[in-house]
């Protein structure tokens, strides 16, 4: 028995370690030196995790950064923790709060109004959660926050990025949008209640994500302008928070063994933000900085099509805030 269990432990072990060095061996790395003095960014959700390493290499390379987050008091000290590190003064913090599309159209008509250029979009902000409330916007929470805020967010920057030409957009998506369940009729729908359902709805949010970027990018055609989504890796950050009792437990043990850093997590989002080598690509999705073949459900247009209308519906947008194909 007592040799059983080490038998087991010591194959656990082994594996784990096969699973950590595949995983050491896989991440991609940006290896540009792209200088970005005199260009503009924006990144949703900045304050910590993912956005927050995207925000400080970005920041780095001279780029004038805007952390759009929704909590002023976390975003100020990642701004300082920013300018301490890169010395770079011009990093500035404006509010942005994805669960509220007047917040949303808020930041764009100050943005608007007093920023010249827009290089770079990087649409980071996210979250998930077992609940199932709605926002004050009438919307499934997950869906606002992680799809229909970006949505909206850059159909209103769009001049700017176009008249700052060429410049990116970058949608963080995930891996769980192939798990995704997503009715285009209804996009709000929260999937049956089943154990992990919770995982469904993130994933629908994440596959509208993918959507968006494809149909995007075909509608921004030959206007310089490109975007790309990514899955930035299983990363150990605070977005697994809400995990309780065991799947807590697994989750941490897992986490410390195989799941990536925020700095290897933010590589992709880097990668398409500045390489040389992407500077031409457009409606693709991307893991470790290097391109996967997009679902088939994705590359049919009547799918994406409903999707697209029906979120133009969802996030309220006028005649004139449309991004038309032409
Ligand atoms: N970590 C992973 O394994 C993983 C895997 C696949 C995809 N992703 C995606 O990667 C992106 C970054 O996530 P992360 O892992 O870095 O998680 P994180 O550490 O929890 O960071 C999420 C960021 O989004 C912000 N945010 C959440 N709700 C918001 C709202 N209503 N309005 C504005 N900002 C909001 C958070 O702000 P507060 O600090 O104020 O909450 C935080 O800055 C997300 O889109 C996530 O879905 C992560």
């Amino acid at each position: 028995m007592p040799f059983t269990l080490v038998t087991v432990t010591v194959v656990i072990s082994l594996v784990l370690i096969v699973v950590k060095i595949y995983s050491k061996l896989t991440t991609g790395w940006d290896r540009s030196y792209t200088c970005l003095v005199g260009k503009t960014v924006v990144i949703t959700g900045a304050n910590t995790g993912i956005g927050f390493y995207t925000a400080l290499d970005l920041s780095m390379r001279g780029a004038r950064v805007i952390l759009a987050c929704r909590n002023r008091e976390k975003a100020e000290d990642a701004r300082q923790k920013i300018i301490k590190i890169t010395g770079n003064p011009n990093v500035v913090v404006k509010l942005f709060d994805a669960t509220s599309f007047d917040s949303v159209r808020a930041f764009a008509k100050d943005f608007n109004e007093t920023e010249e250029r827009l290089d770079i979009l990087v649409n980071n902000a996210g979250m998930g959660t077992k609940d199932t409330p709605k926002t004050s916007d009438g919307c499934n929470l997950v869906m606002q926050v992680n799809y229909y805020s970006s949505f909206l967010l850059t159909h209103l920057l769009i001049n700017k990025l176009k008249a700052s030409a060429p410049s990116r957009v970058v949608n963080v998506s995930s891996i769980l949008h192939k798990i995704a369940n997503l009715d285009p009729e209804d996009l709000d729908r929260y999937p049956d209640k089943r154990p992990f359902s919770y995982l469904v709805a993130y994933g629908n949010s994440k596959l509208g994500n993918v959507c968006f970027t494809v149909e995007l990018a075909r509608r921004l055609k030959g206007t310089g302008v490109t975007v790309n989504a990514l899955h930035p890796g299983l990363i150990l950050t605070k977005i697994f928070d809400e995990a309780e009792g065991i799947q807590k437990f697994l989750l941490a043990t897992l986490a410390s063994i195989c799941f990536k850093t925020p700095v290897e997590g933010a590589q992709t989002s880097i990668y398409l933000s500045v390489s040389p080598e992407v500077q031409n690509v457009s409606g693709e999705y991307f893991v470790d900085c290097a391109k996967e073949t997009l679902g088939k459900k994705i590359t049919l247009y009547d799918f994406r099509k409903k999707i697209w209308e029906n979120t133009e519906n969802r996030v309220c947008l006028s005649r004139e805030e449309k991004i038309i194909y032409e």
